[in-house]
């Protein structure tokens, strides 16, 4: 049985905390798709930690986490991060498991990453510049090195030949910055992968799910990030949605059973693209700074709005979420008033679908209001003890979007959740 947990809007829902708490009942966490562009937060022993590739299970020694073929692969940031959760206690080599099929990321392709934003200009994406659109491209162009490559004498043929083409791409963009001592550390992380567990990924998973095991697909990014169904061109380049599991990790549609689908209680967006709920105003500021609403994997400051309900329900269609889960309910705290974004006004007439396009087109959000619970919510621990203030608000968009909210997260920590 795999479940999975994905986010609904633009990413950053708050996955790596959710996915920390549920991890004791799973045998098996896995990421099926992006890459180090992802930054997912969790608290050990009261430690923040930002974890970027490896899944968000890799605290709990006895669990099993797997990067699986769906996911790009930067090695250099992988090596980082294995220190990094080392110095927890943590054995990847025990319970860190890595596709032969996962795609690499290299050099080049964070260097062509950088020169087609520059091409850009204004219109650009606004890339995390990890290299994850190159990456994907040469995939699905078929020119991707993969990890089981880095077992076979003729890597590096391989890699000089991949290199020699993306220096005529960059030779194009008229891209110059030496990356020398970024392929040097590049080489000498390709090292350290060959010395953790690369595996034939799809008869393991397989092969664990028919002995019973469980197994939690986790999404990186969000499902408006969407390669096929975001807002394009500004998403992410690839699938997040519950679809992306099947292909991510070679397990079959049967196979998947709950879709916790993340939102926060408000919404986020970092980057460039369309934000039809975004504020620009002081309420959007507040929702920043309360919120700490700053890039996980940049730094960069998240734009901040209300609640997009549009947006929330076309998500929860295209992923078939069997549970929703709010994170960051007690941002919202000190709000007197909260407004959710119930249509699109688009030309002066009413939507309530997800258009085609969303760049470039004047979309006025149709606010229904609420009253704010004015309460500190985060020593809640049950759902009896929420304020009505908040059921009412969660009632309203449980029917908007036609799937139920099972869980609220009142704060980062573990234990800060309500179960509904
Ligand atoms: P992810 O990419 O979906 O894993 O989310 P990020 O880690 O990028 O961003 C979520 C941020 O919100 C992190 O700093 C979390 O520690 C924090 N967070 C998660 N859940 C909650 C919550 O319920 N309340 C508050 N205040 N912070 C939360
Ligand atoms: P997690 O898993 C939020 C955004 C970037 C940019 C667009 C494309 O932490 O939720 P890319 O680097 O993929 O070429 O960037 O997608 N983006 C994210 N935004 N959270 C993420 O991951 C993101 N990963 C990519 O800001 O707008
Ligand atoms: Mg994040």
């Amino acid at each position: 049985m795999v479940d999975v947990l994905l986010g609904l809007q633009w990413g950053d829902e708050g996955k790596g905390k959710i996915v920390d708490y549920f991890a004791p009942k799973y045998d098996i966490i896995a990421r099926f798709q992006g890459g180090p562009n992802a930054g997912h937060t969790l608290y050990v022993n009261g430690q923040k930690m930002v974890l970027h590739q490896i899944p968000s299970g890799i605290f709990h020694q006895h669990i099993i986490n797997i990067i699986g073929n769906g996911v790009v692969l930067d090695p250099v940031t992988l090596k980082r991060e294995c220190d990094a959760v080392a110095a927890y206690g943590i054995d990847v080599r025990k319970n860190l498991f890595i596709s032969q099929r996962t795609n690499l990321i290299v050099p080049t392709h964070r260097a062509l990453d950088k020169a087609s934003e520059l091409q850009k200009g204004d219109a650009k994406i606004g890339s995390t510049l990890k290299g994850i659109g190159p990456a994907y491209m040469d995939k699905t162009g078929r020119n991707a090195l993969r990890v089981g490559d880095i077992l076979s004498p003729s890597f590096d043929a391989q890699y000089k030949e991949l290199r020699t083409k993306h220096q005529t791409l960059l030779n194009n963009f008229n891209f110059t910055e030496d990356i020398s001592a970024a392929e040097q550390e590049f080489f000498d992380a390709i090292e350290f992968l060959r010395t953790l567990n690369i595996i034939n990924c799809e008869y393991f998973i397989n092969k664990s799910l028919a002995e019973g095991k469980k197994v939690l697909a986790e999404g990186a990014q969000g499902s408006m990030l969407d390669i096929d169904f975001g807002t394009f061109p500004f998403v992410t380049s690839s699938n997040t949605i519950s679809a992306g599991v099947c292909t991510g990790l070679g397990v079959s549609p049967k196979q998947i059973n709950e879709v916790l689908g993340v939102t926060k209680a408000y919404c986020t967006r970092v980057g460039g693209g369309p934000f039809p709920t975004e504020l620009n105003d002081a309420t959007g500021e507040e929702l920043r700074r309360i919120g700490s609403e700053f890039g996980a994997t940049t730094g960069r400051p998240r734009r901040c709005g209300w609640i997009d309900l549009v947006a929330l329900k076309f998500a929860c269609m295209i992923n078939g979420v069997t549970q929703l889960i709010m994170t960051k309910a007690d941002v919202l705290d000190s709000f007197e008033t909260l407004n959710v974004c119930t249509a699109y006004k688009i030309n002066g007439q009413e939507h309530t679908e997800v258009p085609f396009q969303m760049s470039g087109v004047d979309i006025d959000p149709v606010w229904k209001s609420f009253s704010g619970w004015k309460i500190d919510s985060t020593s809640i621990k049950d759902a009896g003890s929420l304020p009505e203030t908040m059921t009412t608000y969660i009632d309203f968009i449980n029917k908007y979007v036609g799937a139920p909210v099972k869980y609220v997260s009142n704060g980062p920590g573990r234990e800060q959740i309500v179960a509904i």
